[in-house]
């Protein structure tokens, strides 16, 4: 595929996006994905990851959000518009769209784990918002130079069909949104579980805090669903890289309820 855009989205540098379109059409057509799934991308000589995709089905291209954690990724970053990067997939299990379509959807993330839930809330707005019920969106960043999609936040605040709670760690100047942690303040807005999904992808550590709080809220455990970054090689089911005791992340995730990670050995989450 060919890089169209780059765009940093952070203030640090450390997340950049990447819109890519198809070389040809035939692999534009068998390219079919829905929110959820993700891609192995890769750089000739440097190797080959995987990144959740960005971009809706919805859109044209491919987006992909990257931060920058070591060989591949530094490599990505330091792509140009013009230049061609592999792309493989698109591989795993998406979202349960046909659960989730007409139930309330809580949306809760941190970091740059933001970049499938971007995805799926893009689908919804694109294809059909009514058919879901109330959406709630928490995102939490470290500070305000830290969310991605700055602009689509500030256009998904302005509507009035989605709740967006934005938050940062610590108080920072000029910030009116909320300051505290993911967890603490999905305590305080407290969403009702009835007739809802909870959607949470973010760092280990966020999740560890969140869960207990999803269960205080009585969210049953088959409603809670998560998307898993396991390290990964082959990305389809061969090399046994990415097992949880018998399942395979890239074959039979990345996206798993709580209630099937709960029935794996502990280092699911
Ligand atoms: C389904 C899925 C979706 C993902 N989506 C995204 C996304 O949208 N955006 C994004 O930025 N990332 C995403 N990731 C994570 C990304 O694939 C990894 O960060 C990947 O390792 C980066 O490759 P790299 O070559 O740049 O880093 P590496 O060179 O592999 O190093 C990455 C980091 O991992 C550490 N590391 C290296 N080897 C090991 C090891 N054996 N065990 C533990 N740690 C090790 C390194 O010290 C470094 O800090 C996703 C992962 C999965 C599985
Ligand atoms: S990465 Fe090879 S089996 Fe999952």
């Amino acid at each position: 595929m060919r890089v169209e855009k780059v765009v940093t989205e952070t203030t640090d540098s450390s997340i950049k996006s990447f819109h890519l379109s198809f070389l040809r059409e035939e692999d534009e057509k068998a390219f079919s994905y829905l929110p959820g799934q993700f891609a192995e991308l890769s750089i000739f000589g440097k190797g080959e990851a995987p990144f959740g995709m960005a971009s809706s089905p919805s859109e044209s291209g491919l987006k992909f959000s990257v931060n920058k954690a070591g060989v591949v990724t530094i490599a990505l970053h330091r792509l140009e518009e013009g230049e061609i990067i592999g792309v493989r997939g698109p591989m795993g299990h998406p979202y349960p769209l046909s659960e989730l379509e007409g139930k309330n959807l809580v949306i809760i993330s941190g970091g740059f784990a933001f970049t499938t839930l971007r995805s799926l809330v893009k689908y919804i707005l694109d294809t059909g918002r009514e058919g879901f019920g109330r959406v709630d969106i928490i995102y939490g960043a470290r500070s305000p130079g830290l969310f991605l999609y700055k602009d689509e936040l500030k256009d998904w605040g302005e509507r009035g069909d989605l709740n967006l709670v934005l938050t940062i760690d610590r108080e920072a100047e000029g910030w009116v949104e909320k300051v505290g942690l993911v967890p603490n303040v999905l305590k305080e807005v407290a969403p009702s579980s009835e007739d809802a999904y909870a959607l949470v992808c973010g760092p280990p550590i966020m999740l560890k805090f969140t869960l207990p709080v999803l269960h205080e809220l009585e969210f049953p455990p088959e409603r809670v669903i998560l998307s898993l970054e396991k390290r990964m090689k082959c990305g389809v089911g061969m090399c046994g890289r990415c097992n949880i005791g018998p399942e395979l992340v890239c074959r039979d995730g990345p996206v798993f309820t709580l209630a099937q990670l709960s029935a794996l050995p502990d280092e699911g989450l």
